[in-house]
């Protein structure tokens, strides 16, 4: 029997729909959720994902704001338009569209967010409450990798979960999280020896690597649950995930299509994050 399909979208569009009453609860205070994207340079994935992000904010009732700035935009320039929204009240997410243009330090710029508006949950100050097992803003994609696999009521406590990557905004944190939730995780990377192995023993394998087609059907068990993270462009100009779809889809249980699976996860999240931030502001 082929895999069953996690559809994204559809799981996307109800955690929106479920953030319109707190919505409407701050509107009732006098409070709109606001979210700042500061776009450096003129990459056009990211500004795909900035629009997406902000129509994503108008469809839930939360106000953006873009704040584009030229390639060669100076650090100086930046920290003080970070600055100025950390300072500003009715901005409550401030986010860094990545990547950035290599001559600027990312790292520099996204500590300079305050922890309480970092809405990306990239600060030091929360992935080290995540890293501690008490998380505060958690990144979107790990948070929407997570949401998938309880969607799809996969167990997890005991289950021996595999991620493919060690990015600080996707493999990292979902490893944590997974950990939080009692799976037994293995964490591999680009310089890991026989892959295949190790990725067969997974019961919920997240494949966050970055390359296409490098998960196929020999390094899936027989009905595991297989998160596809990676958005690649394929020879004819399709969008297509890190793991081999169709043959996957003969072998895993669960399987999520790329796109329509973890990415409209990851906005959601980043609005939900954005909600809570506002919220916060009244606690
Ligand atoms: N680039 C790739 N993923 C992300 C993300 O989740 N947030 C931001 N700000 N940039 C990204």
């Amino acid at each position: 029997m082929p895999a069953k399909l996690i559809d994204g979208k559809a799981v996307a569009a109800q955690l929106r729909a479920s953030l319109a009453p707190r919505v409407a609860r701050l509107a009732a205070r006098g409070v709109r959720p606001a979210l700042a994207a500061v776009l450096v340079g003129d990459d056009p994935a990211s500004q795909l994902y900035v629009r997406n992000k902000v129509r994503a904010c108008a469809d839930t009732g939360v106000r953006s704001e873009v704040h584009a700035f030229p390639a060669d935009a100076g650090a100086t320039a930046l920290a003080d338009r970070i600055e100025r929204l950390n300072a500003d009240e009715r901005v409550h997410g401030i986010i860094v569209q990545l990547p950035l243009p290599p001559a600027l330090d990312a790292a520099r710029l996204l500590a300079s967010i305050s922890p309480a508006k970092d809405v990306d949950g990239f600060h030091a100050q929360n992935l080290g409450a995540l890293l501690q097992g008490r998380p505060r803003f958690v990144p979107g994609t790990p948070a929407g990798v997570l949401r998938l696999i309880e969607h799809a009521g996969v167990p997890i406590a005991g289950r021996r979960a595999v991620v493919i990557g060690r990015s600080t905004i996707v493999g990292k944190p979902t490893a944590l999280l997974l950990l939080q939730r009692d799976a037994t995780v293995t964490l591999c990377h680009s310089k890991t020896p026989d892959l295949a192995p190790l990725a067969r023993e997974a019961d919920i394998l997240v494949v966050a690597a970055g390359r296409a087609k490098l998960v196929g059907r020999a390094m899936v068990k027989p009905g595991a649950c297989v998160i596809d993270v990676g958005i690649n462009r394929a020879a004819d100009g399709k969008v297509v995930g890190d793991v081999d779809f169709d043959a996957v889809r003969e072998v895993a249980g669960w399987l999520t299509p790329v796109p329509g699976g973890v990415g409209p996860m990851t906005v959601a999240m980043l609005i939900a994050n954005t909600v809570e931030a506002a919220e916060r502001t009244l606690d």
